[in-house]
């Protein structure tokens, strides 16, 4: 992978190919909240936050991304006016109960991932290790302490990944009654201190 390069943000001829590796890894958990998968694919693209992403690209394309939460928004900032534009007053009002949980926050020196993905046809070829690299430099440069992120249960492979790298598990969670809406239902919170 010599010539893949990490960096922060993304450009708009990037957006829809971002987007598209978004929903590639997300779009199950995603699609519950939309209509349709096309509507659902355009909310997301609209709603990418370029400041709150790392990119890994070769000359190419995108080949990864890793969200993260700053300025008080993830990689997804949802707006109302997006929503309501793209799926109309009802589907809207539907969409935003459901992606209430994209919304996991900031914490005090600490830099929140918010979804990691790296095209299908790129796994296994260390580009998820050199993103969650880049984030710790990130966070060092921002002045956090620590990075952390969450992982759900039915993803393993993920979750060696990030012990691999340092992670350790802070605390669990479980969704409950919307584990039928997402199609998961235990998570874990990981931590790494910088
Ligand atoms: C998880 C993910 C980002 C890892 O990216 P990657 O570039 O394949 O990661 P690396 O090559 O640096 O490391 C590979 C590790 O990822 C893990 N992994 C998870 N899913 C994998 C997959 N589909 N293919 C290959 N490795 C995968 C493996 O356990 C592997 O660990 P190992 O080297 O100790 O065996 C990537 O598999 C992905 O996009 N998955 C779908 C989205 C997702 O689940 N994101 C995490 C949400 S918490």
């Amino acid at each position: 992978m010599s010539d893949l390069s990490i960096g922060r943000g993304f450009s708009e001829d990037e957006r829809s190919r971002v987007a598209a590796l978004y929903w590639a890894a997300f779009g199950t958990k995603l699609r519950t909240a939309f209509p349709d998968q096309e509507r659902g694919l355009a909310v997301i693209e609209a709603s990418l936050r370029p400041d709150n992403t790392l990119i890994a690209r070769t000359p190419a394309e995108v080949r990864g991304v890793c969200g993260f939460h700053a300025d008080g928004t993830g990689a997804i900032d949802l707006s109302w006016s997006t929503l309501r534009r793209h799926l109309g007053i009802l589907p809207a009002v539907r969409a935003a109960g459901h992606l209430a949980f994209l919304d996991s926050g900031s914490r005090p020196a600490t830099l929140v991932l918010d979804g990691i993905c790296v095209d299908d046809r790129a796994r296994g070829q260390g580009i998820g290790t050199m993103l969650l690299a880049a984030a710790d430099d990130l966070g060092r440069s921002m002045g956090a302490r620590a990075v952390q992120l969450s992982v759900i249960e039915t993803n393993p492979g993920a979750r060696r990944l990030y012990e691999r790298v340092g992670f350790r598990p802070v605390s669990a969670g479980r969704l409950g009654l919307l584990s039928a809406v997402y199609g998961f239902d235990r998570f874990t919170v990981m931590r790494k201190d910088l």
